[in-house]
């Protein structure tokens, strides 16, 4: 019996040594401690020892079972460990490697021109406010004195909605003037920048969107000093201080009086270039003193308030800014032409 109890006990540390893994530890455990285990089986037959063998028998299979059972703990433990660094290594995140950058975008030029022109009007105690792409005739319209038969109004110039043509695409941003006269208490200072539709053709200074940002000023002995006071500062702040201005009269429906305003070449100076078309100027916004009609179609009156108003087209004005020579680069969105600004 001692020989077999010797024996148990060297293949059983020797089977535990060599064990990989959680799932065979276990089957050892049974085979060799189990009730059905080999070191069981033995015990069983300590009944036919003598008294004096079986303590000494009894003592030797304590010893064995304890050695096995220390040492079934060691190599759970050592496959515990294993398991772990495995799962580290698996995971493992290799922060030299180099990364992958993301791609980030560029803000777009003409977005670029806005902002710079936001700052300036904001600076100036300006709200700046965004309104409805559909619109209602009665905004685009009616309320700023262009009444039904108005060429403005034309199905060909204009994307109406209903037959009716009571909505339709914005054409211009004007409408924002009639819901700032809705919406606000007087005095009111507003610039509103967006999109605009019209049926045009693509082409190189034409889109059938593109963008505005019209402002409105209203108050008590507001006159058209103060507009040009403001436009002037706005286009110095944009091109530079010194940039010369001119103001043209224009007609509009919903200005009394109305002007064009141009900004000089600044490819020539005046002269005369390709740029400017030979004349010296460009067009850059329509602007005015708000028609009295206007003011009291949204309930102000005309003889306690006076206001002005204006819209600059925004393609343009980045055009002229970054010297973009074709409107159509702006809409391509090519991140060759876009990274340049
Ligand atoms: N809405 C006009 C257009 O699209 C531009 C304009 C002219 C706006 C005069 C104004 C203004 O506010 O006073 O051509």
């Amino acid at each position: 019996m001692r020989e077999k109890l010797q024996k148990i006990r060297e293949e059983a540390l020797c089977a535990l040594t060599g064990a990989k893994g959680a799932a065979e530890l276990e089957e050892l455990r049974v085979k060799y401690l189990g009730k059905k285990g080999e070191l069981t089986a033995i015990l069983k037959q300590m009944g036919g020892l003598s008294a004096e063998e079986r303590p000494k028998m009894g003592a030797l299979a304590n010893e064995v079972r304890s050695a096995i059972e220390e040492s079934l703990a060691e190599a759970k433990e050592a496959a515990q460990r294993l398991a772990l660094e495995a799962k580290l290594e698996a995971e493992a995140l290799d922060v030299t490697i180099p990364g992958e950058k993301p791609e980030l975008g560029h803000k777009h030029p003409m977005y670029i021109a806005l902002d710079e022109m936001k700052d300036i009007f904001i600076g100036m105690g300006f709200e700046v406010l965004e309104g409805p792409e559909i619109e209602e005739s009665v905004y685009n319209f009616d309320r700023l004195n262009t009444d039904e038969g108005h060429p403005a109004r034309d199905w060909g110039d204009t994307f109406y909605f209903t037959e009716d043509s009571t909505l339709l695409l914005r054409t211009q941003t004007s409408g924002m003037q009639v819901h700032a006269m809705e919406t606000h208490e007087l005095p009111i200072r507003i610039v509103a920048p967006g999109r605009v539709f019209r049926k045009d053709e693509v082409d190189a200074t034409h889109s059938p969107m593109f963008h505005q940002i019209e402002g409105l000023v209203i108050d008590k002995g507001v006159t058209m000093a103060d507009l040009k006071g403001t436009l002037n500062t706005v286009i110095e702040g944009l091109y530079g201080k010194g940039t010369k201005t001119r103001f043209r009269p224009h007609h509009f429906p919903f200005t009394e009086p109305s002007c064009e305003v141009d900004v000089q070449c600044h490819e020539c100076g005046g002269v005369g270039c390709r740029v400017c078309k030979g004349e010296g100027w460009i067009e850059l916004l329509g602007a005015g003193m708000v028609h009295p009609k206007v003011l009291k179609m949204s309930g102000i009156d005309p003889e306690v308030y006076s206001g002005w108003a204006f819209g600059f087209g925004l393609e343009r004005l980045a055009m002229r800014r970054f010297n973009i020579s074709d409107m159509r680069l702006i809409f391509e969105n090519d991140v060759r032409f876009l990274k340049q600004f």
